[in-house]
């Protein structure tokens, strides 16, 4: 017979024995991570960050990191940043952008602002439908950085820095790290205070110029209510400029092309003939810095992009029927769609466009390449 006490002495000791091996455990666990304190303006509304990828502060300082690393490329050369430069509200001043091979892309660089509100589906066609799945892409593709993961890894495990990165944000250095790191550094691309924002929150007044421009911007055209408008909301909608962020309800048709030379846009992902030559609408934040303009960068300015709004749309069977609509002379629409716009009004909604830039964004410190800091350092 075992005595009582015996039972006793074995459950101490047993308990001691698991609270000594709990706390082994827990003394090698990665360091807790810290989530980042960003104020999110309430009213860009609401969004959704993956419950499997926090936003915690290691992996926003890797992911900027790696955005800026030219190590990321197979030639050493490019970066997330060659065609994403902050000062131009991270796009590349290019109609079309050039990687490690030399060769101009399909398309122009997007600008990388406020993208977690907006369309979740990334890309001119929106082929890409989260930004973690997005990182890898131009790290492999052929022409833009053309790089092999297994390579990149081996690479980013020589480096010290890297290592203890790493291990802060994610536990170890793998592909599913370097997508997580590179999508919450974008994350925290916000961009809130324009002179449009500051004039939302009662902050500033805008001009005569640019307050007839907001007004035409944000009017869809009445001629029997003698209501001037230039109808761009309808699209680039709300605070963000963008479209809509339900299913691909920001995709539209802004009679770039006639049917002769529709390109496939959002067809190319869904397959289905409506969605032929839609592209996502992107937001115009920032719109002054980031030309050339639209998915093939076929306007160098603002008067061209104007220009085409105004009278320089092309008819196709999927042309957006807000545009199509859209008039501000009372005669009947023939074969030509105009918005007949006078040249002042065009010329106050470019001056409401230049409203949208946001300095503040195009030079926080937190955005800009953390290479340049480790030198100032040494
Ligand atoms: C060689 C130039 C180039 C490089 C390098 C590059 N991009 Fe891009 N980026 C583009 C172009 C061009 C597009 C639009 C491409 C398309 O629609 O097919 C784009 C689109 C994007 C988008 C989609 C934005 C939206 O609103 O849908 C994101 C996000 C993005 N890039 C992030 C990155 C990240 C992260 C890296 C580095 C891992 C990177 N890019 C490297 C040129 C580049
Ligand atoms: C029917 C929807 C729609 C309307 C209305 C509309 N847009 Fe657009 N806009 C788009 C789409 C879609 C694109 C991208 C098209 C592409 O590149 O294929 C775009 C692109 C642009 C671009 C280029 C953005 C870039 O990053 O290259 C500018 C600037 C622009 N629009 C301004 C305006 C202005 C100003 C108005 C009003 C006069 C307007 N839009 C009305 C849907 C619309």
């Amino acid at each position: 017979m075992v005595s009582n006490k015996k039972i006793i002495i074995a459950a101490v000791l047993l308990a001691a024995l698991l609270s000594a091996i709990f706390a082994y455990y827990k003394h090698n666990q990665p360091a807790p991570t810290q989530l980042a304190d960003i104020t999110f303006p309430f009213v860009f509304g609401r969004f959704q960050i993956p419950q499997d990828n926090p936003l915690t502060l290691e992996s926003i300082k890797l992911g900027r990191r790696l955005f800026y690393d030219p190590r990321l490329s197979s030639n050493n050369k490019v970066s997330c940043a060659t065609c994403h430069k902050q000062h131009l509200a991270f796009t590349d001043g290019l109609s079309r952008s050039v990687g490690v091979s030399g060769k101009p892309l399909k398309f122009n660089a997007m600008s990388l602002s406020n993208l977690l509100w907006g369309p979740q589906h990334f890309f001119w066609n929106g082929r890409s439908p989260s930004l973690e799945d997005q990182a890898l892409q131009p790290i492999q593709h052929m022409d833009e950085m053309g790089q092999d993961l297994n390579e990149l890894i081996d690479e980013l495990e020589q480096d010290e820095t890297y290592q203890v990165l790493f291990k802060q944000a994610y536990g170890s250095i793998n592909s599913i790290a370097i997508a997580n790191a590179l999508a919450n550094f974008q994350r925290t691309l916000i961009s809130s205070n324009s002179k449009y924002d500051q004039y939302l929150r009662g902050e500033v007044l805008l001009t005569p110029l640019e307050e007839l421009g907001r007004k035409l911007f944000t009017a869809h055209p009445d001629t029997k209510a003698s209501l001037r408008g230039g109808n761009c909301i309808d699209c680039h909608s709300q605070f963000l400029t963008s479209g809509f962020s339900t299913f691909y309800d920001g995709f539209s048709n802004n009679g770039l092309n006639s049917d002769d030379d529709l390109p496939a846009g959002l067809f190319s992902v869904t397959g289905k003939e409506e969605h032929r030559g839609l592209f996502k609408t992107p937001t115009l934040r920032n719109i002054a810095v980031t030309g050339p303009y639209m998915h093939d960068g076929r306007f160098e300015t603002l008067a061209e992009v104007l220009q085409h709004y105004n009278g320089g749309i092309k008819r196709s069977k999927t042309l957006s029927p807000l545009i199509a609509e859209a008039d501000n002379s009372p005669k009947a629409q023939q074969d030509h769609i105009s918005l007949n716009l006078t040249p002042d009004e065009e010329k106050a909604i470019i001056a409401f466009l230049h409203t949208l830039t946001d300095e503040s964004f195009l030079t926080n410190k937190q955005f800009s390449n953390p290479f340049n800091e480790d030198n100032e350092h040494e």
